[in-house]
Formats: structure tokens, sequence, C-alpha cells
């Protein structure tokens, strides 16, 4: 496949960006949308231009890290997969590729396509966390009964890989999916209970601290979210956050 992309460059977190055109030949179908992306920074680098910056890590979906919004979409045209995990197949000869960095006002842009997603860590640090005694006096887990639907709900909860997708896809970049999905994730399981109020109260004064806006319905985090997460995940935080309130 022959392409053209229009990529989003950016020296640094102050220079004005701008999108810059660039072709790349003989893409193979086969190859993932990261492979097409060395392809092109092979070709750069070999022409004495500077390398597009981007996100990535594990490459086959765990990290969260790859973060490209592919025409106009958050880990492009599919669903349930990551960036590192879209192939060239989703695409076809001559085709036009945008690829542009998350958009919001919570993630600034360090350079090119990455974005400083450290606000995700900070809510993170305000809560996502138990305080266990690991000191050797802990109590036996399977002591504790905890039934297979909050299993398997606290696990679909902990699956979320922290990638951001659900801001970037938000016309009002809420961050409540996946403080939603952090906060479900202790709030089904007995250990979770000892801080679940103090926990949701932490999480969710740093998220507006932070800037991430409102959920106002729309579902298009849920749409573009590559592990499954669900809104219901949002319903359960603003029921513990009341709970924790009262
Ligand atoms: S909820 Fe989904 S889209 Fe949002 S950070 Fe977690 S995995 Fe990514
Ligand atoms: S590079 Fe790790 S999820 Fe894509």
């Amino acid at each position: 496949m022959n392409l053209t992309l229009k990529i989003w460059r950016q020296k640094d977190s102050k220079a004005k960006g701008q999108m810059v055109d660039y072709k790349v030949t003989d893409i193979s179908e086969h190859m993932s949308f990261l492979e097409m992306m060395d392809v092109l920074n092979e070709q750069l680098v070999n022409t004495g231009e500077e390398p597009v910056a981007f996100d990535h890590d594990c490459r086959e979906g765990i990290c969260g890290m790859c973060s490209l919004y592919i025409n106009g979409e958050a880990h492009g045209p599919d669903r349930g997969i990551t960036t590192c995990q879209l192939h060239m197949r989703m695409f076809k000869d001559g085709d036009t590729i945008t690829i542009e960095p998350w958009r919001a006002a919570a993630f600034p842009v360090i350079k090119d396509l990455i974005v400083d997603r450290m606000a995700f860590e900070r809510i993170q640090q305000a809560g996502g966390f138990i305080s266990v005694n690991t000191s050797g006096n802990t109590q036996d887990a399977n002591s504790l009964p905890i039934s297979k639907i909050a299993a398997d709900e606290a696990m679909d909860a902990a699956t979320c890989i922290g990638c951001g997708a659900c801001v970037a896809t938000c016309k009002n970049s809420s961050a409540m999916l996946f403080v939603g999905a952090k906060v479900s994730q202790y709030a089904l399981l007995p250990q979770g209970q000892v801080e679940a109020p103090e926990r949701v109260k932490n999480m969710v004064a740093q998220m507006d601290l932070e800037g991430f806006g409102n959920c106002t319905n729309t579902g298009a985090c849920e749409v573009e979210c590559p592990k499954g997460i669900t809104l219901e995940n949002i319903a359960r935080m603003n029921r513990e956050l009341m709970k924790a309130n009262i």
C-alpha cells in the first residue's frame, strides 16, 4: 500500500504545532500501525529529518502507552483494541491517514504525538490503592468469601490500562470512565471497603483539580475504550461518592 500521512508535529510543549504531510510506500497490510510508523521514522532518519515522536511500549495491548488519534478516532478505526493492535489491513491503498495526539487540556502535548498523562498517575496516587499490612500476620484471602459476580465485575474494571482514550474521545474531556473503573475495582471487593469513602472522595477531587470535564452521558468513552470498560462503572463511582458524602 502507498499512503499519505498527515501528522501533528510539535517541537516541544511550548512550540506551535502543525500538520505535516508524509508519504510511505510498500506498506504491507499485515503490518501493525506502529510498524508502519517505524517505517516512516526509518525513512526520516535516512534523509536526516527528525523522526516523529510517539508513545509505545509493550505493543501488545497491555501497557496503555500507545495513544494516537487516527482519522478522528482514539486508537483508530476498529473496536476493542489499542493503537498497537491496529493493523494496516483496516486501510486501503491510496488512503490519507490523519494522525494526532490525544487532545485534552489535562493532557498537554510534550512533543509531536506524545502527551503528558501524569494527571492519571496523580489521580491514582490520591486513592487508587489499598493499605494492607503485609508483615506476615495477614488474613488468608480464602477466608473472605466473594461472590462470582462481584469478582468478575471487579476484574472487568481492573482491565483498564489507563490509556486515556476515554478522555480524548469525550467532548468534555471527562476522565470519569477511567476513575470509575479504578474506584470500582476496589469498591466491589471486601479489601477495598476500609478506605472506600476516602478513596472515592480523594480521587474525584484530584480528577476535578486536574481540569477534566464532567460526564454528560454521551457514551463515546465506552465506545472507544479498548478494554470494554462500561458506563456502569461511572454510575458505581457516583453512588460511592454519594454514600461517602452522606
Ligand atoms: S477506561 Fe478504557 S479508554 Fe479509559 S483509560 Fe481505561 S482502558 Fe483507556
Ligand atoms: S504499546 Fe502497550 S498497549 Fe499499545
